[in-house]
């Protein structure tokens, strides 16, 4: 059995996967999205604090299965640097304590992983990255190569759900709150133009989209109260505002309307990518993916390019051990132990192997 610890973000969660048949023997996650939300994003510091607090914890609920470990996991890079800290310490303290090997994980690849929980991979394969942090196409080559085919220049999908989210004055995180007040509003009450209209650029770009969505709750609030532009939504403040000048049926169409955009935006660039690789499986993976109008739209394209379409279960579709757990037991497979590990909290995706 390995053991698995992921701390790159604001979840404290422990795995222990059996290496011979992938199953899970013990899995918790403790979230700290309720501490975060209200200063409306992930503070670092308060992160550090409560992984500090946690993790200890959580490692030793699985005492009981100590004695079968072969490994301990941990994710190294990339993520913020103070939270991925208390993860490796404690990773680094267990594999001194039991005299065990360590094996270091790529979030990344963690994400991809979890489309593989209970069973062997499969390649090659197209992968879409929507997370909170990243925004990728991948191409998954025969022999695990990884190619990063395109990226966002300035904000990822689940950043501008979060950041839209705060301008309309919703909680943290914002992807859910879209998403629910989204289903009350009329998606094409306004008209936001989807970025990179016509280029072939194989790339992402949210910043203009969210800048549109400022745009309306600001023509909103000041149409109501035109003199005091004081209490106007920034998606920078700390503190997230009620934002009750807008009136609701409004705030979903906003909501709706964004959704839909930032959806189209993903499967546009998409059909570029699917036009020139031939993959007869395509991942979807990370935080964002739980979003189902953007799954509905996956399935619509998948199906017309004949390609199997995969999903992580929801519960993993967020950051988890889980998947760095399943990662690990392919490291341990090839017997990749990291003998000084070390942190990377900028690193990328860029000719790393999944297998
Ligand atoms: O993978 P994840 O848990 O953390 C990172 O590694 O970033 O992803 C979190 C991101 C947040 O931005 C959150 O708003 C977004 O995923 N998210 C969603 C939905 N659920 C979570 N975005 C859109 N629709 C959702 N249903
Ligand atoms: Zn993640």
């Amino acid at each position: 059995m390995i053991l698995a610890i992921e701390s790159s973000c604001d979840d404290s969660s422990v795995a222990i996967m059996k290496a011979s048949d992938f199953s899970l023997v013990y899995y918790e996650k403790i979230s700290q999205e309720k501490e975060h939300a209200k200063y409306g994003g992930v503070v670092p510091e308060l992160a550090a604090r409560l992984h500090t607090a946690a993790l200890p914890a959580v490692i030793l609920r699985a005492k009981e299965h100590f004695k079968a470990l072969k490994a301990i996991a941990v994710t190294n890079e990339p993520g913020l640097s103070v939270s991925l800290l208390p993860g490796i310490v404690a990773a680094k303290a267990l594999a001194a304590a039991l005299n065990l090997p360590l094996i270091s994980v790529n979030h990344l690849v963690g994400h991809i992983y979890s489309l593989f929980l209970s069973e062997q991979i499969k390649l090659p394969l197209g992968v879409l990255l929507v997370s909170g942090g990243h925004t990728m196409i991948l191409d998954i080559s025969e022999t695990g190569v990884i190619s990063v085919l395109g990226a966002t220049s300035d904000d990822s999908f689940g950043e501008s759900f979060d950041k839209s989210a705060k301008m309309l004055g919703l909680g943290y995180p914002g992807g859910p709150q879209i998403q629910n007040l989204a289903l009350k509003g009329d998606d094409r009450a306004y008209d936001f133009s989807l970025p990179l209209k016509g280029t072939k650029r194989l790339e992402y770009s949210f910043s203009g989209l969210k800048n549109q969505v400022r745009l309306a709750c600001l023509e909103l609030e000041n149409s109501r109260i035109p003199s005091d532009k004081s209490r106007i939504p920034s998606e920078n403040s700390r503190i997230p505002s009620e934002n009750s000048r807008i009136p609701s049926q409004q705030k979903a169409n906003i909501a709706a309307s964004f959704e839909r955009v930032a959806c189209l935006h993903i499967i546009d660039r998409l059909k570029l990518a699917f036009s020139s690789q031939k993959w007869a499986h395509f991942g979807v993976v990370g935080g964002a993916s739980a979003n189902l109008r953007l799954r509905g739209m996956l399935e619509n394209l998948c199906a017309s390019y004949d390609c199997e379409l995969l999903f992580a279960p929801l519960e993993y579709c967020s950051d988890n051990a889980a998947m760095i757990a399943r990662a690990a037991v392919a490291k341990y497979h090839n017997k990749d132990f990291c003998e000084n590990l070390e942190m990377h909290p900028r690193s990328s995706l860029e000719n790393l192997k999944i297998i």
